[in-house]
């Protein structure tokens, strides 16, 4: 699933942008708190600490084999610390606290950092993480969103519990996305399950669309529109 940190993945040398090239907010712009409490994690943004729990966590070919290309693999110590970077770096600007003042309307842009780092909630340990991929042109009020987990948090239902509440705040904060989209591999079965549960609709699939060392495959295409999101 792609991201921009796509698959959650530092991008590499050749992949721009690199963070240095990512606007960077000046000292005085507010960033909004930023963290979602759950029962089985938290989400919260990703801190240069996280790296060693991060690379072990990302250090798998099971977590790797649904990724793209981006993702690194093996997943290094200073992959993690790349990642960290860009994801910390990587700002989205939304427009926010309307008031209603004597003379009018005011309305105050903020750069809000997308990326999340899913947590033990006990530990405050990264146990993967969650983010968006920005699309621009006719695509711009849509996000492509991905996330990955550590192996041994598998199957525990920690992400089904975080895609809705990610998606929930993902329309809260940035009230210009009509669309959300999700691109999963032909057999990654538990991505599959757990879109369809956040109440994404798999809306086509564009067949053989995916080559990855060797391997051929079907990518399937999943979208949620704002108003479905807001009926659910
Ligand atoms: C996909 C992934 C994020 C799922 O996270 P998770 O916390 O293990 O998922 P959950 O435990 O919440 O389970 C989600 C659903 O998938 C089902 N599921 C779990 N493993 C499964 C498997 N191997 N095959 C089929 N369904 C599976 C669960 O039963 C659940 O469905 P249900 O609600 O109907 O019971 C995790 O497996 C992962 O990180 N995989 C590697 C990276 C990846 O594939 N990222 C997504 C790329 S699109």
């Amino acid at each position: 699933m792609a991201q921009q940190p796509s698959d959650q993945a530092a991008p590499k040398a050749a992949d721009p942008p690199a963070p240095s090239s990512l606007p960077h907010p000046d000292a005085t712009t507010p960033i909004p708190p930023q963290i979602i409490t759950l029962t089985k994690s938290h989400l919260r943004r990703a801190h240069p600490s996280d790296a060693p729990a991060m690379a072990r966590e990302a250090n798998s070919p099971a977590v790797a084999k649904y990724m793209t290309l981006r993702w690194a693999s093996p997943y290094t110590l200073n992959d993690a610390h790349r990642w960290i970077a860009y994801a910390t770096a990587f700002r989205v600007p939304t427009t926010t606290n309307t008031t209603t003042t004597p003379d009018g309307n005011t309305t105050t842009t903020v750069e809000v950092v997308p990326s999340m780092q899913i947590c033990d909630p006990a530990t405050n340990t990264c146990l993967g993480s969650i983010g968006i991929k920005t699309k621009d042109d006719i695509e711009a009020r849509c996000f492509e969103v991905a996330y990955w987990l550590g192996e041994g948090s598998w199957g525990r239902g920690i992400m089904t519990e975080v895609l809705p509440a990610y998606v929930g705040w993902l329309f809260e904060t940035f009230p210009d996305v009509i669309r959300l989209q999700a691109s999963v591999f032909e057999g990654n079965d538990a991505s599959v399950r757990l879109l369809k549960t956040a109440g994404f609709v798999h809306e086509g699939t564009k067949r053989k669309a995916g080559v990855k060392g060797g391997w051929v495959f079907d990518i399937l295409v999943f979208g949620l529109l704002r108003e479905e999101w807001s009926l659910s």
